[in-house]
């Protein structure tokens, strides 16, 4: 890919445009809606200009890098005043939900670029995209590029198996970042009733940290430790007892749940006792 164009100057288009000019394609510039967007993302980009939809159909390739929600009325938007992609012209979006058929109606060519990264503001995005997974759907024919393009802007690419259940994956993709994120949250507001602030988020962070880093080293159920991995059912009790926020008491008891099905299938708790944590479990949501 020699040129991009990006409709959605927003967190993704910013970061991964970004990204994207370091790999040494031409930025052409951004389509925004509201008013001073497109211009934001030009300076962040420190690349391209400010562009008129009607310059899309001119373009050899094409981000649409809207929200998921917005993406299949964008099309149909443009397809509406008439706008198509050019002859050759390959048409990409970054959405892990959407699946290629949403840009059909406007290209030929199309391809998914979903990088697997929490992108919460242009600058965080495109620090944290260094080094991250990118997953990419595309034809045989592109699929190479696209890797390749990929590694020089300095993530890891990733293809999805041909077919692939995107719903299941982007749910996978949101529990694993943004869940963990609002459990991170969740956490730390439990430890701020014992610890200033900073070393609330400084002990959230450093088991969350470890619990994954032992995760990914030696596989979840391995790395699984704590009162259901001991069956210490009193402890449990005393847990669920002393969490007075629904939300809270809820997401303790569907986690824990889970953990009991580990640590049975990891041998390290014998049914009898999983049974018993499980009723207790299951009386809190
Ligand atoms: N953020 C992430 O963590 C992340 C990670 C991976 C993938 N993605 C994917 O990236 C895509 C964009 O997400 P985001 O988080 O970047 O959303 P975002 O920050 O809300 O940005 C969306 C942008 O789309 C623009 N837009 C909407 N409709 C438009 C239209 N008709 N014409 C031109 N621009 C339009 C908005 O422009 P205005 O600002 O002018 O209103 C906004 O700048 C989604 O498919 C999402 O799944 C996001």
């Amino acid at each position: 890919m020699k040129s991009l164009a990006v409709i959605g100057p927003g967190r993704l288009g910013s970061a991964l445009g970004r990204r994207l000019v370091d790999a040494g394609v031409e930025l052409t510039g951004f389509v925004g809606r509201s008013e001073g967007s497109a211009e934001r993302a030009v300076a962040f980009c420190g690349a391209g200009r400010v562009l008129g939809a009607d310059e899309l159909g001119g373009a050899a390739a094409v981000l649409v890098g809207v929200g998921d929600d917005d993406l299949e009325p964008t099309v149909a938007a443009l397809v509406a005043a008439g706008i198509r992609a050019a002859t050759g012209a390959l048409w990409l979006h970054a959405s892990g939900y959407h699946d290629r058929a949403v840009l059909a109606p406007i290209a030929d060519r199309t391809a998914i670029l979903h990088p697997l990264c929490p992108i919460p503001d242009p600058a965080t995005g495109y620090a944290a995209l260094d080094g991250a997974l990118i997953s990419v759907d595309a034809d045989p024919a592109d699929a190479p590029g696209l890797h390749d393009l990929a590694r020089r802007a300095r993530l890891q690419p990733l293809a999805l198996a041909a077919g692939a259940d995107r719903t299941t994956y982007h749910a996978a993709c949101a529990l694993a970042a943004n869940g963990a994120t609002a459990l991170h949250d969740l956490a730390a507001g439990l430890f701020a009733a014992v610890f200033e602030s900073a070393d609330a988020n400084r002990a959230t962070s450093a088991l969350m940290r470890q619990a994954v880093e032992l995760s990914a080293q030696h596989g979840s159920r391995a790395a699984l430790s704590g009162p259901v991995a001991r069956g210490d059912r009193d402890v449990v009790a005393g847990h669920l007892d002393s969490l007075r926020d629904p939300d809270a008491r809820s997401v303790y008891a569907g986690l824990m749940r889970r953990a009991v099905d580990m640590a049975v299938n990891h041998g390290s708790l014998d049914p009898e006792r999983a049974a018993e944590l499980r009723a207790l479990l299951e009386r809190d949501g």
